[in-house]
C-alpha cells in the first residue's frame, strides 16, 4: 500500500514537473517568427561588440550603456574582457561609443556591470548605481561621473545579504533605490528549478542607508524597473510572466500593485520616453534561442512602445523588430530627441531616427 502511495506521489510529482517544464518552454517559444519592422536611418554603434544591456541616459543627452555583462546560461562574445559603462553624447551628428575611465580603488577586472542609474543632486553632481556581478554575486557600486575628464570617480560598494541575484536598479534619492531580485536562489541549477516550477519568489528590495526591505514579491522573475517622471509610480517587467506592473510608491517606499499589462513577449528592461511619459520596453522575442545560441538561427529582437499606461486599454505597438539578422537579444530601448538607442543583453547596439 505505502509503495502504491509512494508511486502514485512520484507518477504525480512527475506529471507536474513534465506540465511545468512544458508551459516553460512554450514561454521561451523558440519558434515564434520576428516580423521585421524598422524605423528610418538605423545604424550600428562603433565599439559596442559585447552587449549593451543597460541604457541610461542624462537629460543633457550623455547616454550611459553597461557593456560585457556575464550572467549564468547567456552567451558572452569576450569572457575574458571585464565588463565597461561606455558614455556616448547623442547630441553630436554621429555618435560613437566610448568606454569610460574608472578610478582607482574598484576592482575593474572583476567588473560585471547589469542594471545602471543616474541620480542628479541638488548641486546637478551626476552619480551612477550600479548592479554588479562580480564573481557572479551582487553589490551596487556607487560612482561620480566627471563630465571634463570622461571618468567614473568610485565611491561606494554597497552589499547586504538580501542582495542575491540582483538585476536592475532605480535610484529615486541620495542611496535610495529600489532593487529587483530576478531569482530567489544564485545558484544557476536551483535558479534553473525555481524558473521551471516557476515559484514565483523573485522580488524587488528597497535600499536606505537605514536598511533593506522587501518592498514586492511574487514575481516570476522581475527584471527591468524604472519610475514614473513624477516618480510616483514605479514600472517594472516581470520577463518571465511577459507583463509590465504598473505599482503605487507610498511614502514609506512600500509598492503596492496597481495594473499589469500583458505583452506577450519576455520583456527585459523598461524605459519611459521623456517626452511623452509613454514605456518603452526591450524584449525577448524568441528567448530559448539567447539560451541555446546559434549563430546560424539567432535570437531576435523587439521593442514595443506603451501608451496611455493608466487608461483601461493601454495601446501597445511595435517600434522596432528584428529576427536576429542585425540586432540579437534586446534588453532596452531609450530615447531621445526623436532617436532611439536599443540595447542587447551581449550583442551590438543600434542607433535609429524615430
Ligand atoms: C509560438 O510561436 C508560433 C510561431 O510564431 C506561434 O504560432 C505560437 O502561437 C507561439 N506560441 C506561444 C505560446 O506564444
Ligand atoms: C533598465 O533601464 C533603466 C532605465 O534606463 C536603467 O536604469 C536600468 O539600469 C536598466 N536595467 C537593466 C537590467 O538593463
Ligand atoms: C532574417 O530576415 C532576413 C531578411 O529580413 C532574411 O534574409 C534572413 O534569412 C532571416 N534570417 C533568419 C535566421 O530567419
Amino acid at each position: 500500500m505505502g509503495k502504491l502511495v509512494a508511486l502514485t506521489l512520484l507518477g504525480a510529482s512527475l506529471a507536474f514537473i513534465g506540465e511545468r517544464l512544458l508551459t516553460c518552454r512554450e514561454r521561451m517559444n523558440a519558434s515564434r517568427e520576428v516580423e521585421s519592422v524598422e524605423p528610418q536611418s538605423c545604424h550600428l554603434i562603433e565599439g559596442l561588440e559585447y552587449g549593451s544591456e543597460d541604457i541610461d541616459i542624462l537629460p543633457s543627452g550623455l547616454a550611459f550603456i553597461s557593456s560585457g555583462l556575464k550572467y549564468p546560461g547567456l552567451p558572452n562574445f569576450a569572457p575574458d574582457e571585464p565588463g565597461k559603462i561606455f558614455l556616448m553624447d547623442l547630441n553630436e551628428q554621429n555618435p560613437k561609443a566610448q568606454a569610460l575611465k574608472i578610478s582607482d580603488g574598484f576592482d575593474k577586472e572583476l567588473f560585471n556591470p547589469h542594471g545602471i542609474s543616474i541620480f542628479i543632486d541638488k548641486d546637478h553632481t551626476v552619480y551612477l548605481y550600479i548592479v554588479n556581478h562580480p564573481h557572479m554575486k551582487s553589490t551596487v557600486e556607487i560612482f561620480k561621473f566627471e563630465e571634463q575628464e570622461r571618468s567614473l570617480v568610485y565611491l561606494e560598494t554597497i552589499k547586504h545579504e538580501l542582495f542575491t541575484s540582483l538585476n536592475d536598479i532605480v535610484v529615486l534619492g541620495p542611496e535610495q533605490f529600489y532593487v529587483t531580485r530576478d531569482h530567489y536562489f544564485n545558484n544557476f541549477f536551483l535558479r534553473l528549478f525555481e524558473m521551471i516550477l516557476d515559484l514565483r519568489w523573485s522580488s524587488i528590495l528597497f535600499y536606505s542607508p537605514i536598511g533593506v526591505k522587501v518592498v514586492a514579491e511574487g514575481f516570476s522573475s522581475a527584471n527591468g524597473i524604472t519610475a514614473s517622471p513624477d516618480q510616483k509610480y514605479v514600472y517594472v517587467a516581470d520577463v518571465a510572466a511577459k507583463n509590465i506592473h504598473i505599482m503605487e510608491k507610498h511614502d514609506n517606499w512600500d509598492l503596492t500593485q496597481l495594473k499589469v499589462i500583458p505583452l506577450g513577449t519576455l520583456v527585459d528592461n523598461l524605459t519611459v520616453d521623456p517626452a511623452t511619459g509613454d514605456i518603452l520596453a526591450g524584449c525577448h522575442p524568441n528567448a530559448m534561442k539567447l539560451f541555446i545560441y546559434n549563430p546560424e538561427d539567432p535570437p531576435g529582437s523587439e521593442v514595443l512602445r506603451i501608451q496611455n499606461i493608466f487608461s483601461e486599454k493601454p495601446r501597445v505597438s511595435t517600434v522596432y523588430a528584428n529576427n536576429g539578422s542585425v540586432l540579437q537579444g534586446t534588453s532596452v530601448a531609450s530615447t531621445y530627441r526623436g532617436k532611439i538607442l536599443i540595447g542587447t543583453v551581449f550583442h551590438k547596439a543600434l542607433y535609429c531616427e524615430l
